[in-house]
């Protein structure tokens, strides 16, 4: 195995599976936004890889925008309080936007994210992700886009990130213990 491939302890999904999921969701999505101009937003960083694969699973046009944002506050993972560390470069001012997260845990982030960009008056603001937790079902804003469900584990890969690292897995997988020690 490789070096990195030695950390993994149980992989949840292969590149196959992850592939054949983003493929059917671009389908729904060519399918509901027929006839219409069609913006997807990635979130930075993790959602790099869901961007470039699900961007090219269509054979229509589509435009491509990032924002990077953080939460912060009490040192926990997401208080829900974001800040802006890139904002968009389009006006989306009556633009159908399709946020592309990779993964939605607590979904406070995206929350706040949703309600940002309807303040700014697109004609349509959807979130698609390539993976979801449990406590996301606790999320105020519907997702209607939704790849593959994981359990309440610490997952890295295709995106997900331990300290910046493992984004470039090409499957989802938990880590061995010997990484945290
Ligand atoms: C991760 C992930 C989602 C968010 C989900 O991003 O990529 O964007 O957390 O968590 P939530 O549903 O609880 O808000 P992170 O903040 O780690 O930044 P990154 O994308 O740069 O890794
Ligand atoms: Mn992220
Ligand atoms: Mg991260």
């Amino acid at each position: 195995a490789s070096d990195i491939e030695k950390d993994l302890a149980q992989i949840h999904f292969t590149e196959d599976q992850i592939q054949e999921k983003l493929r059917e969701l671009a389908g729904r999505i060519e399918q509901d936004y027929e006839g219409k101009d069609l913006l997807l937003v990635g979130v930075l960083r993790g959602a790099v890889m869901v961007m470039a694969d699900l961007a090219r699973s269509f054979s229509r046009h589509v435009e491509m925008d990032w924002m990077a944002v953080s939460s912060y506050g009490s040192g926990t993972k997401s208080s829900g309080v974001v800040r802006i560390q890139k904002d968009l470069d389009t006006d989306i001012t009556n633009r159908h936007v399709l946020i592309v997260e990779d993964i939605i845990d607590t979904g406070l982030t995206l929350t706040w994210l949703v309600s940002n960009l309807q303040s700014r008056k697109p004609a349509s603001v959807e979130i698609c992700t390539a993976f979801r937790k449990p406590d996301a079902a606790k999320m105020a804003v519907p997702v209607k886009y939704v790849g593959l469900e994981l359990p309440d584990e610490f997952v890295v890969g295709y995106g997900l990130d331990y300290a910046e690292k493992y984004r470039n897995l090409r499957c989802v997988a938990t880590l061995a213990p010997h990484v945290y020690s």
